[in-house]
């Protein structure tokens, strides 16, 4: 991997499996769980805004019981040793990268751990239950709600996603499905840019064509091994 100095890693939620966080579209997923129209829009939360807190408080509580697994821990290890760029855009709203040691992390989709108030768009980091709304601690409004990126609105910080896949020489996806844009379309960003392409997931996803390779496992096997080779061990 000698011509690689800058790197953009797409993780979603196969990385954090391992660690027993249910993904959405496997067997026994959270969409067959629960109505992604009731739990996961804007609708809902307008419709039922106490159902989707439970939604959310129920998968925070998973998280905080939840560890980081090999997977988040060999990333964590070539963030902190790569000397080039790397920027891990995840789909996740888990804080496991973040928790096994990676610090150039960027939550394209929010996360379980912050509270968003949308009457003054301030957020506080939040670990305990969101149920009744509670008070924001900037504008006092009872408005507080899970700093999450429901279908329908626009996922964080794309541009600077943009701007990191322009700069990158590899872009890897790490337990995706590829079901859901703008995050299933880095990939053909990435090719048009001229980036070389590498995919980990445990099965073929629906991008995997897209990529320059694909290699099908386990995270906690798969992404070790990839980190391994990038840091010549
Ligand atoms: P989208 O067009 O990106 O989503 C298309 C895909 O999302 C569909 O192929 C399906 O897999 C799924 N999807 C969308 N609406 C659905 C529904 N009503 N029922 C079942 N599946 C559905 O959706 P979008 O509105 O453009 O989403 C904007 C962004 O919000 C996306 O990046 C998405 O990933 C994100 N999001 C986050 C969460 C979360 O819980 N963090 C939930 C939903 C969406
Ligand atoms: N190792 C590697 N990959 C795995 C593992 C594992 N142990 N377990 C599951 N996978 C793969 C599955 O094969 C699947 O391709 O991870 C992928 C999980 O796909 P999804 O459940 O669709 O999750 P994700 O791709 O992150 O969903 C994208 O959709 O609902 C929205 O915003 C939500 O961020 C989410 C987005």
């Amino acid at each position: 991997m000698a011509d690689i100095t800058n790197i953009v890693i797409l993780t979603g939620a196969g990385v954090s499996a391992e660690s027993g966080i249910d993904t959405f579209r496997d067997a026994g997923g959270l969409w067959e769980q629960h109505r992604v129209e009731d739990v996961a829009t804007p609708e809902g939360f307008a419709r039922d805004p106490q159902l989707v807190q439970r939604f959310y408080d129920a998968r925070r509580a998973a998280v905080q019981k939840a560890a980081p697994n090999p997977a988040h821990e060999a990333l964590a290890r070539l963030d902190q040793q790569w000397g080039g760029d790397l920027l891990i855009v995840t789909q996740n709203v888990d804080d496991l990268h973040e928790r096994a040691g990676a610090r150039r992390v960027l939550h394209m989709h929010g996360e379980l751990l912050s509270a968003l108030c949308p009457m003054c768009d301030s957020r506080h980091r939040w670990t305990g239950p969101l149920i009744g709304r509670p008070e924001c601690p900037t504008c006092e409004a009872r408005s507080l709600r899970p700093d999450v990126v429901w279908f329908g609105e626009m996922p964080y910080q794309l541009e600077r996603i943009h701007a990191a896949l322009r700069n990158a020489d590899l872009f890897v996806s790490i337990g995706t499905s590829g079901a859901v844009y703008p995050a299933a379309g880095f990939v053909r960003d990435a090719r048009e840019l001229g980036v070389h392409t590498l995919e980990l997931n445990l099965e073929r996803s629906e991008g995997s064509h897209w990529f320059h390779a694909a290699r099908q496992g386990a995270a906690g096997q798969l992404v070790p091994e990839w980190v391994a080779e990038m840091l010549g061990r």
